[in-house]
């Protein structure tokens, strides 16, 4: 049996049911302009369709190009303007390749409203005496790393802008010391260490960012 699944489609312009507009905010994002990396596969994906019908333009960021493109033109194809951008992008490059790759996608759309920092790895499950140094490196290098350069340079456009912005970092309930994720020692060490990130930075910048953490 296929699986359906279910086109873009441009976004409501007429509601659906009989729920009062402001108890549905993320409906209506008309103009917002929302950077989200890892949007080649899984959630990633998934949110730049959500934010394009309600009304987002989207940079799609990740390091499959063909992906990318097909994302972008699921949503270009059936919509009367632009609204999705695709941007190369190695959350684990150093720190000048990704400002270069934020600048591309700050360019896209003239600016970014929101940053989602999703990209992530979870790795293999192994055993703390069996886990390599080198997973150890990469899954910490793409989920906190990764995710603190892209902020770094998104947050610095965010300022120079003065308009300010969101930062949202898709952390997991395996970075809380109340759950357990089995032999997912790099990936739970990578998440909690996010989640003190965000908690430092929310904390730091409050008047000029909103900056959220989701699981
Ligand atoms: N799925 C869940 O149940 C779940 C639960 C809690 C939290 N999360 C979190 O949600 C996020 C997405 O999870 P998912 O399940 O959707 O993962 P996924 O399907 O494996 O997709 C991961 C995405 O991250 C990108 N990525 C990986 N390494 C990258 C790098 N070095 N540079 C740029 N992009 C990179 C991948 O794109 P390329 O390979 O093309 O670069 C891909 O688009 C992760 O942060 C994960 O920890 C997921």
């Amino acid at each position: 049996m296929t699986t359906q699944v279910p086109k873009y489609v441009e976004p409501r312009t007429q509601k659906m049911n009989n729920v009062a507009n402001h108890l549905e905010p993320w409906l209506q994002l008309e103009g917002k302009v929302v950077f989200v990396t890892g949007a080649s596969a899984g959630l990633g994906r998934e949110f730049c369709l959500d934010l394009a019908r309600s009304g987002c333009r989207v940079v799609a960021g990740a390091r499959r190009g063909d992906r990318l493109k097909s994302l972008c033109d699921e949503i270009n194809t059936n919509s009367h303007l632009v609204r999705a951008m695709a941007i190369e992008l190695d959350v684990t490059a150093d720190g000048t390749t990704i400002e270069a790759s934020v600048k591309k996608a700050w360019d896209a759309f003239g600016h970014i409203d929101a940053l989602i920092n999703n990209a992530g790895v979870r790795g293999g499950i192994k055993s703390s005496v069996d886990i390599s140094e080198e997973e150890w490196e990469n899954t910490l290098r793409t989920n906190l790393t990764g995710s603190w350069l892209v902020s770094k340079y998104v947050g610095r456009q965010m300022q120079a802008s003065k308009k300010g912005g969101s930062i949202i970092n898709i952390s997991s309930i395996s970075g809380l010391n109340r759950a357990l994720m089995r032999g997912a020692i790099a990936y739970s060490s990578s998440k909690a260490a996010m989640d003190s990130m965000t908690f430092v930075v929310s904390n730091t910048y409050r008047t000029n960012f909103v900056y959220e953490i989701c699981r």
